[in-house]
């Protein structure tokens, strides 16, 4: 039997690199697809140490061409694919007379039009096996502050491109999820102040291990009831009714 398969994008930190490690220690072929070689061969030195097996393929998944190359060679030399999860993106908010033409196709290019085609590209191999596939939206799909267009305009577009795919996909027994994050610490968690915490429900900010959890649960075979879902991890964060 071989290990089952798993594709991460932009794994090389962040949340990413957390959802990586979780899939490693649950024993699965961890696909590192990370623009920075750097930060993509840490992750998979990481996970070597650990005793388990990585491998790093430098992709940009912003580029339609590198993603499907990224695809074909993982399902030549695995020849299975078993889990998507597409978490690269990057959150650039700008001023809304400012954004112009570029900045917004690369944030639409990088967070949206990436989901797509990594999807479309792994589901010709998992159509056989059946499989999950889990994008990384954000709450900021939902809700805004100002200079968000473009970020915001991409994470919605996750929410609607997953259920669109959980309905073309479904046949096949793909599942289609989608995870929104709400403040999740990158950083140093203990630079933290106290309102930081004290402004989610749950008391704290969320950690990269929080999001993990998440997308190991959504990937499960066992949970293929659940498709087409949008699952807030947020601290309750966009449930807190504001007064002032
Ligand atoms: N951290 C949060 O609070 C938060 C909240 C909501 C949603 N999210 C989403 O979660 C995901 C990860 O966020 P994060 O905070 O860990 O980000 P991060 O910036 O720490 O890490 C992103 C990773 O993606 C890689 N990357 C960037 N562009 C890429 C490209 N074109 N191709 C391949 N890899 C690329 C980066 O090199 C980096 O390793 C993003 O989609 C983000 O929008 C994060």
């Amino acid at each position: 039997m071989r290990k089952k398969v798993a594709i991460v994008t932009g794994a090389g930190r962040g949340i990413g690199k957390e959802v990586a490690l979780a899939f490693a220690r649950k024993k699965y072929q961890v696909i590192v697809a990370e623009i920075d070689s750097g930060l993509g061969n840490q992750t998979v030195d990481e996970i070597s140490e650990m005793g388990e097996g990585a491998l790093f393929v430098k992709t940009d998944v912003s580029k339609v061409n590198e993603v499907e190359a990224m695809v074909a060679r993982v399902h030549e030399e695995f020849k299975r694919i078993d889990v998507l999860v597409n978490n690269a993106g990057i959150s650039e908010f700008c001023d809304v007379f400012e954004l112009d033409e570029m900045q917004w196709d690369k944030v639409i290019d990088t967070n949206l039009k990436s989901v797509f085609f990594a999807s479309r590209a792994v589901a010709r191999v998992m159509k056989k096996t059946g499989g999950s596939i889990v994008n990384m939206a954000s709450t900021r799909a939902v809700m805004s502050e100002p200079g968000g267009e473009a970020y915001g305009a991409s994470k919605g577009g996750i929410l609607a491109v997953t259920h669109s795919l959980a309905a073309s996909l479904g046949t096949y027994g793909i599942t289609v999820n989608a995870v929104l994050p709400g403040w999740i610490e990158t950083g140093d968690y203990g630079e933290l102040k106290e309102h930081h915490h004290k402004q989610h429900l749950s008391g704290r900010v969320g950690k990269p291990a929080d999001v993990a959890r998440a997308c190991l649960f959504l990937a499960s075979r066992e949970n293929d009831f659940i498709t087409g879902a949008q699952l807030v991890v947020d601290g309750g964060m966009t449930r807190k009714m504001i007064y002032e």
